[in-house]
């Protein structure tokens, strides 16, 4: 009777270890999955503004983390500022280390390119909150799908570029002026050109815009260079016609060539 139990319960631990394996095994699998079939270029959309981009409610309060932020002083933004990637990451997505390691926007937060994380730390650490995950961020409980949280996931892994390899200390993109010109007025590797909606010049509204908008892209290029990477490359939230030229394989020799034109073009 013991014997029989005994040999019983070998056979249950091996069953369940059987189980364990398995299980751990498809799970891998699944994660490869989601990621293989996660869009990169939304997920750079998304850490734009992923309320603008998914059409979410903008959660209530101040991002959990923001609290936290090292600076407590320097950024006064409240809401919606709060749960946007970019403000605690920056454009240049090097946090503290980069461009909003001063000014208006530092919170001294860290970036995120290069990170050493898993896909699946990630995963988590985008939709866990705080008391499961240290420093989780909340945003499944804010909306986000498991789907939308693999766009993101995937973007931390494709999109970042080191912009300091084409986007000078002083701001001045390191490409050439007539490659640039090219670009603009041909458009980037068969999508729409940017004159076709901006203007030889950059200062045509483009289709959509609120009366009175001033984001031209010769002054975004001049006032905020590592911002105007993002949006050539992963396009603009709630504009979905302005293409995403990511998803079209721009180069960085392309993006370093269209910034250094534009910032030749008026700001207003
Ligand atoms: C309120 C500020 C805040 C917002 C908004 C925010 N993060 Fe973070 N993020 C943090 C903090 C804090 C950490 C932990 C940093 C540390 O390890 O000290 C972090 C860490 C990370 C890391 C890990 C980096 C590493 O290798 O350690 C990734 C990846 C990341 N965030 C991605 C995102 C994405 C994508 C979004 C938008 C969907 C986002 N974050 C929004 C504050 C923020
Ligand atoms: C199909 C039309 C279209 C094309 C092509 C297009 N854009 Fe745009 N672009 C838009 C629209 C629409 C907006 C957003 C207007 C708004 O905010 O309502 C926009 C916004 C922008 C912004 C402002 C982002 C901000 O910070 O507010 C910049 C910069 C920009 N575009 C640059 C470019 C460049 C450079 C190209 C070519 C690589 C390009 N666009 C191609 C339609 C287009």
């Amino acid at each position: 009777m013991k014997r029989t139990a005994t040999i019983a319960m070998g056979v249950v631990v091996g069953l369940a270890a059987m189980w364990w394996a398995g299980a751990c095994e498809s799970s891998g699998d699944a994660d490869a999955e989601a990621y293989a079939a996660a869009n990169a270029a939304r997920g750079g959309t998304m850490y734009d503004n992923w309320v603008v981009t998914t059409g979410l409610a903008t959660p209530a309060g101040n991002h959990p983390l923001w609290a936290s932020r090292p600076d407590t002083t320097s950024n006064t933004r409240t809401g919606l500022d709060t749960w946007r990637c970019k403000e605690c990451h920056g454009w240049d997505y090097r946090g503290v280390d980069g461009a909003y390691g001063d000014g208006s926007h530092r919170t001294g937060f860290p970036g995120i390119l290069n990170t050493t994380m898993t896909h699946r730390e990630v995963f988590d650490l985008l939709k866990n909150p705080a008391s499961t995950t240290p420093n989780g961020h909340a945003f499944g409980a804010a909306g986000l799908s498991d789907a939308e949280l693999w766009n993101l996931t995937r973007f931390v892994f494709e999109g970042p570029l080191d912009t300091s390899a084409f986007i000078n200390a002083a701001g001045d993109y390191l490409g050439d002026v007539a490659r640039g010109q090219a670009l603009f007025t041909g458009g980037v590797r068969g999508a729409l050109s940017c004159e076709s909606c901006h203007g030889a010049d950059g200062l045509t509204p483009p289709p959509g815009a609120p009366a009175g908008w001033t984001d031209f892209p010769g002054f975004i290029a001049n006032d905020n260079p590592r911002e105007f990477q993002h949006k050539v490359r992963f396009g603009q939230p709630g504009a979905p016609a302005m293409p995403a030229n990511f998803a079209n394989g721009i180069s960085i020799q392309e993006t370093a060539d269209l910034g250094a034109f534009v910032q030749t073009l008026p700001e207003s």
